[in-house]
């Protein structure tokens, strides 16, 4: 599904160099999670997945469903079926989050939103998550707390239907009730749309306890330098990523 091959990244209009080989290979219905110390480059890559126009692609490729997405806007991405989950989701003053959704919603799909429809399935939607109706009309993220913000972010998930995700910190702010509730909607999500990919970026085991990874990554220094299973992450919490600062990067491109 995802094919990310030696990719080089740098802040633009600088010399900054961020993503340094990055190389990863998702497959449909995969569960992948990346860890690493802070600063190592892991929103960057979130970002230059999704075409953030901070960042520029230097050398490498990407390429989704067999298709080089590294030229496309960020709309054309989230069209495309692509996710993020923002580590620290934007605040939009004066467009409400209602708006906000029902129009990403019709532009992602193409088709126009029934308003009643929408209604009823943002009611449903807003309960699942556990946020209080009231935030439908606020404006998007503006005095939300950490916790509202993330769950917002799972709430667009819902609307958009995307084939591939990334959660940057979605663990980052909730508490350990929220986080099940959030995980658990992740999972239904998943269980009916079994070929939608995950890319969970997180510090801490416990997200993966409730999302199970087939692949758990540590990225150091803008490239992976180590893949294992969810062990990896237990380890990690452990040992913390001394002995692995030293490993070459390794290559999953042919
Ligand atoms: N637009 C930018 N301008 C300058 N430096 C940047 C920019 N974007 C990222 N960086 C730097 O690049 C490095 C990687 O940042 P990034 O946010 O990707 O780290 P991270 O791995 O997500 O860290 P954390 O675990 O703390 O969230 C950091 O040192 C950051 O300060
Ligand atoms: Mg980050």
């Amino acid at each position: 599904m995802f094919e990310i091959c030696h990719v080089f990244a740098k802040v633009k209009n600088s010399d900054l160099e961020i993503l340094k080989d990055f190389s990863l290979s998702i497959k449909p219905g995969e569960v992948h999670a990346i860890m690493g110390p802070n600063g190592t480059g892991k929103s960057t890559l979130s970002k230059v997945i999704m075409g953030h126009y901070n960042y520029e692609i230097t050398a490498g490729s990407l390429l989704f469903e067999g298709e080089d997405i590294s030229k496309m806007s960020v709309d054309e991405r989230a069209k495309r079926g692509i996710f993020l989950s923002m580590q620290d989701p934007i605040v939009i003053e004066g467009v409400s989050n209602s708006e906000f959704l029902r129009t990403a919603q019709s532009e992602v799909t193409g088709k126009k939103v029934n308003l009643y429809s929408f209604i009823k399935e943002m009611e449903k939607a807003m309960k699942d998550v556990s946020l209080d109706s009231s935030m439908l009309h606020r404006s998007l993220n503006q005095g939300f707390s950490g916790g509202e913000k993330k769950k917002n972010e799972i709430l667009q998930l819902k609307f958009l239907k995307p084939k591939f995700i990334i959660l940057d910190e979605l663990d980052s702010g909730l508490d350990v009730d929220s986080l099940r509730i959030v995980c658990s909607n992740i999972n239904d999500y998943l269980s009916v749309n079994p070929n939608t990919s995950l890319l969970i970026i997180t510090h801490y085991p416990r997200i993966l306890q409730y999302i199970k990874p087939d692949y758990v990554h540590v990225m150091i220094d803008g490239c992976v330098k180590k893949t294992g299973d969810k062990s990896l992450a237990l380890e990690i919490e452990k040992d913390g990523y001394s002995g692995i600062n030293t490993m070459i990067g390794i290559d999953v491109c042919e």
